[in-house]
């Protein structure tokens, strides 16, 4: 049994495909190389104790019966539960959590976490072969019932499976995850803060996970996966909208598949921007900031940019030439490989 570990695991960016996987849809996100990291080390009795490092703020509890508490603390509390509850024999512990993926910025820092702790305290017990996709199922629980944000599975699959170079086409119907190469010639991806920090809890992304339930319900459809653009045409407002863009950025998670196996540059910045004024006309989710930043990577020359994750503000995705001058404060980023256990 060993008695100290470290798991790393990344954020993600979203290619394209937002909003879709809680509805069933598609999605094209890939890990990136900023991430949390947890140092477990196995200690007598009975209790978790945790530190945040970046914030310096500590917790310690009960391991049997961990309280619920707002903030940083509901993730280590949720995972631990959450495991406890799959089954898992969490040893008592104490945790070291560090990171470098920005927060609340729309880079799945809350992801990151979940499954850092989850890796670290699955080692921690000796467990090595859990599958990827429930490990998914039971950070998201976390997210959902300790965080209170009704988040998908999007950012713990591409945090969990991430790939080397690859994006990862994800069905959320079937679950079938396909990797996909993502080779941009003479251009890169570059993300850029537009000073609006995001929350999922305490944004307007439950509200939109309710609206999207209730168009669904309107349409008597199991979910938006199965809506037409001509019956979407047909709901009240904003749910004609809302279920718009589910539909049409299905459409262009497949589209975007298709222009990177054709090399298709142009194709793929177009998709981007398309994808982007949808969410904001017609999924309301962008802010004056993000569009001041959308504008800054277009004046910069990107093919196409937009908000990414899940929206009120955080990071923008810009498609821009090898060698644009990128505006201030914008960054690189290359899809890299997933979770992992760093040592024991
Ligand atoms: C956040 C959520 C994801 C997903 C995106 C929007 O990142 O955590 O589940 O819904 O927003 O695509």
């Amino acid at each position: 049994m060993p008695e100290r570990v470290t798991a790393f695991a990344p954020g993600r960016v979203n290619l394209i495909g937002e909003h879709t996987d809680y509805n069933q849809g598609l999605a094209l996100p890939f890990a990136i190389s900023e991430g949390v990291t947890v140092f477990a080390e196995a200690i007598a009795g009975d209790r978790v104790q945790a530190t945040a490092a970046d914030l310096n703020k500590r917790d310690d509890f009960e391991l049997a019966r961990p309280p619920s508490v707002g903030g940083w603390r509901a993730f280590v509390r949720g995972a631990v539960a959450e495991l406890q509850g799959a089954g898992v024999p969490v040893r008592a512990a104490r945790l070291r959590i560090s990171g470098d993926v920005p927060r609340g910025g729309g880079l799945s820092s809350s992801a990151a976490l979940e499954v850092a702790l989850t890796l670290a305290l699955l080692e921690l017990a000796d467990i090595r072969e859990f599958d990827r996709i429930e490990l998914a199922k039971i950070c998201s629980k976390t997210e959902n019932d300790w965080v209170g944000a009704q988040t998908g599975l999007l950012d713990q699959l591409a945090s969990l499976l991430g790939e080397d170079d690859h994006a990862l086409r994800i069905d959320f119907r079937s679950l079938e995850i396909t990797p996909v190469i993502l080779e941009l010639g003479e251009f890169k991806l570059v993300t850029l803060h537009s000073g609006d920090k995001h929350s999922n809890a305490a944004s307007g992304y439950n509200e939109r996970r309710r609206e999207c339930a209730l168009a669904s319900e309107e349409l008597g459809v199991t979910s938006l996966r199965e809506a037409t653009l001509e019956a979407a045409a047909a709901l009240p407002s904003p749910l004609d909208r809302r279920a718009k863009h589910i539909i049409t950025e299905n459409q262009r998670v497949d589209a975007s598949v298709a222009a990177l196996e054709h090399h298709d540059m142009d194709e793929l910045g177009r998709l981007l921007d398309a994808s982007h004024a949808s969410l904001r006309d017609c999924y309301e989710v962008s802010t004056p900031a993000v569009e001041r930043t959308v504008e800054k990577l277009h004046d910069a020359g990107a093919l196409g940019a937009r908000i990414i994750g899940g929206g009120f503000g955080g990071h923008v995705l810009g498609l821009m030439p090898r060698d644009a001058r990128l505006p201030e404060g914008a960054r690189e980023v290359r899809p890299g490989p997933g979770a992992r256990v760093m040592d024991r």
